[in-house]
C-alpha cells in the first residue's frame, strides 16, 4: 500500500494511472470493520481503491470533540494493508485548507435541518466542504458512504449530483449486541458499551411495532426506556428518506433515526424500514 501525505504527489500518481476505474473511501481513520466494509465494497467493483483519513475539524462545532477524536494512525495502516487497499491519503490541514480552515457554503437542499444538522450546526457544512476538497483530488469513479450515518449520506449524494461520480452505500456493520460500529465506541466503558445496546434495541422496537403503535406512542415508549437507563436521548426522528425530514405518520422510504450520548460520547444510528433503494 503506498502512503501519500501531499496532494500533488497524489495528482501525479493518479494521472500515470488514469486508465483505471478508482474506487474512494474517505475516513476520519480509527478504523474498524465497518469502514474495511467500504473498502471490500470498493475492492469488489474497482480496479484501485483509495482510502483517505483526515479528521476534518471544520464539521466538528466542539473543540473538544475534535480533541477527544480517537486516533491511531499504526493500527489503521497494518489493516488497510492487510485488506488490501492500493492507496491511503493522510493529508495535513493546510494540504486540504491551506490558510483557510472554514467551511464552504454549500446548498443542502435542506437536508440538514433536523437531527444532526440540528444537534451540530455547521457540521454538514463542514463534511460537504472536506468532501468535496477530497473528490477534487482524488477524482473517483465511485466513492463509498456508509449507512450508518445516513443523512450523511443523503446529503454526500445531493451535493454530488452534479459531478461525474457514483455513490455507493454500505449497510451498517454491527457489534454482536446490535451497537452500530464507531470509532466513538473506542472511549466507551464496559459498562457504557453494554448500556448502549439500548440504542439499537429502541430502533428495532419501533421497527417491530410500526404497524401497532402509532408515531407519538413509539416515540414516548423509547423515551420512557431511556429515562431508565444511563443514556441521554437527544433524538429519535422517524423521516422520509427523500427529505429527511421528521413524518408523523408511516410512508414509503422511512427511515428511524436516533441519537444519544453517554458519559460525553454521542452514539448515532438508524434502521432504514422501507427504502425503494439507497443505492
Ligand atoms: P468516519 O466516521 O470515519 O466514517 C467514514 C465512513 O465509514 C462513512 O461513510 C461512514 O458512514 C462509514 N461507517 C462508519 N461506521 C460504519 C459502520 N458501522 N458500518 C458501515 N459503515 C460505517 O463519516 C466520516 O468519517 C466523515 O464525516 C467523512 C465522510 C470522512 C468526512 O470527514
Amino acid at each position: 500500500m503506498k502512503i501519500i501525505k501531499k496532494k500533488s504527489e497524489l495528482k501525479e500518481l493518479l494521472y500515470s494511472l488514469s486508465n483505471q476505474k478508482i474506487g474512494f473511501v474517505p475516513t476520519m481513520g480509527a478504523l474498524h470493520a465497518g469502514h474495511i466494509s467500504l473498502i471490500k465494497a470498493s475492492k469488489s467493483r474497482c480496479d484501485l481503491t483509495i482510502c483517505s483519513i483526515y479528521v476534518n475539524p471544520t464539521q466538528f462545532s466542539s473543540q473538544k470533540d475534535l480533541r477527544n477524536y480517537p486516533t491511531d494512525a499504526k493500527k489503521d495502516i497494518k489493516l488497510l494493508k492487510k485488506h488490501h487497499c492500493d492507496i491511503l491519503f493522510i493529508p495535513n490541514d493546510f494540504e486540504l485548507y491551506e490558510n483557510n480552515l472554514k467551511s464552504n457554503e454549500f446548498d443542502l437542499n435542506n437536508f440538514d435541518k433536523f437531527m444532526e444538522g440540528e444537534y451540530r450546526p455547521g457540521h454538514f457544512q463542514g463534511v460537504a466542504t472536506v468532501v468535496t476538497k477530497l473528490f477534487k483530488i482524488v477524482s473517483p469513479d465511485i466513492a463509498f458512504f456508509g449507512e450508518k450515518d445516513l443523512q450523511q449520506l443523503i446529503i454526500i449524494k445531493y451535493i454530488s449530483k452534479e459531478l461525474d461520480l457514483k455513490i455507493v452505500s454500505v449497510p451498517t456493520v454491527r457489534e454482536k449486541n446490535g451497537i452500530a460500529l464507531s470509532s466513538r465506541n473506542i472511549n466507551l466503558t464496559k459498562d457504557s458499551f453494554k448500556s448502549a445496546t439500548i440504542i439499537f434495541e429502541s430502533l428495532c422496537y419501533c421497527r417491530d411495532h410500526i404497524n401497532k403503535y402509532d408515531i407519538v406512542t413509539l416515540k414516548n415508549k423509547v423515551k420512557k426506556l431511556f429515562e431508565s437507563s444511563k443514556l441521554n436521548l437527544e433524538y429519535l426522528e422517524f423521516v422520509s428518506i427523500k427529505t429527511m425530514h421528521p413524518v408523523d405518520v408511516i410512508c414509503d422510504n422511512l427511515a428511524i433515526c436516533i441519537a444519544a450520548t453517554i458519559e460525553n460520547i454521542r452514539l448515532i444510528d438508524n434502521i432504514i424500514i422501507n427504502a425503494e433503494e439507497t443505492n
